[in-house]
């Protein structure tokens, strides 16, 4: 159980679930107790049916200013190795379920992101950020290499050059450069921020959940694979899709072809129709 369960909270509201970082006045920096805290949110509300689409926000300036040096660095390293290793176990540990969650998953990153916010970022499907965000790997400013995953969130993301390059310098760039360089998916004023994250998540509402659940895991799992395993991944993926929701599929293809009531390639078909066996 996390000792102060305040910082890490969420509210859920017309079907999305607003989780935020909740340090605002230590920039949300991740603490072992933010990342034990965060954890226990993600297994709380992962299957709840009040929600379909869970966004990561910060409260305050910041998304995360990355790791909390203090308490997840120098003080989890005085009390040894064992210590070291628990508090890395639950900081990755939240962000790989976050990875692979049930829910499809935005970033909302309304300020800054260091160093250590790049794990949680990259975990989210998506992610929109302020024009005002600030994005750095700064560990190099402070004489690390970007571990606990960034360095590999950045060679995921972008292209090499800008990766070399933005965790060498350690400089700060906004979110429009961010968007630039594909660490989020695009940015907005901070103050059109919430609005479009809301607009996008009730696209995602609109879709197919057994379909985008499995969607989302084929991205992530085919990027590392070849085509003929990728291939066959995907026809075994798709089976067992079926065996969740085969008739939302049916039905799909039923209101194009048979009532053409919609067009696949121009919107989704009407979930309320679908009749399940
Ligand atoms: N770890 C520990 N404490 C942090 C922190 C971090 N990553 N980021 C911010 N804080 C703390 C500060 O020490 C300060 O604590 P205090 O009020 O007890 O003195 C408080 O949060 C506010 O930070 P401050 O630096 O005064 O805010 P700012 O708005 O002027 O600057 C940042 C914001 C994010 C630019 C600055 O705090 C910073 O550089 N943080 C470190 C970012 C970083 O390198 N993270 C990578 C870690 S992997």
């Amino acid at each position: 159980m996390a000792d102060d369960p305040t910082v890490a909270t969420y509210r859920i509201e017309d079907g999305i679930a607003w989780v935020s970082f909740n340090r605002p006045d230590k920039r949300n920096c991740m603490s072992p107790n933010l990342n034990r805290r965060m954890g226990e949110i993600l297994d709380e509300i992962e299957f709840r049916d009040d929600f379909s689409v869970l966004v990561l926000k910060g409260e305050g300036s910041a998304w995360s200013a990355g790791m909390d040096l203090k308490e997840y660095f120098r003080e989890t390293e005085a009390q040894g190795l064992g210590a070291t290793r628990k508090a890395q176990r639950e900081s990755y540990g939240w962000w790989r379920r976050l990875r692979w969650y049930q829910k499809p998953t935005i970033a909302m990153v309304n300020g800054w992101c260091f160093g250590g916010g790049y794990g949680p970022l990259y975990a989210c499907d998506l992610a929109i950020a302020a024009d005002e965000a600030q994005f750095a790997l700064s560990e190099i400013n402070w004489g690390i290499l970007p571990g606990g995953g960034a360095t590999k969130v950045v060679v995921d993301l972008m292209p090499l050059r800008d990766a070399m390059y933005h965790a060498m310098t350690g400089e700060l760039i906004g979110g429009q450069k961010a968007a630039e360089w594909r660490l989020v998916n695009e940015s907005v004023p901070l103050a059109r921020l919430e609005a479009r994250v809301t607009e996008l998540a009730k696209v995602l509402q609109g879709k197919n959940p057994v379909a985008l659940k499995a969607t989302k895991d084929a991205i992530r799992r085919v990027k590392e694979m070849t085509y003929d395993n990728a291939e066959d991944y995907l026809v075994r993926a798709q089976e067992a899709a079926n065996s969740f929701d085969n008739e939302g599929r049916k039905e799909g293809i039923k209101q194009f072809i048979d009532d053409k009531t919609y067009k696949p390639g121009l919107g989704a078909y009407d979930k309320s129709k679908q009749v399940d066996a």
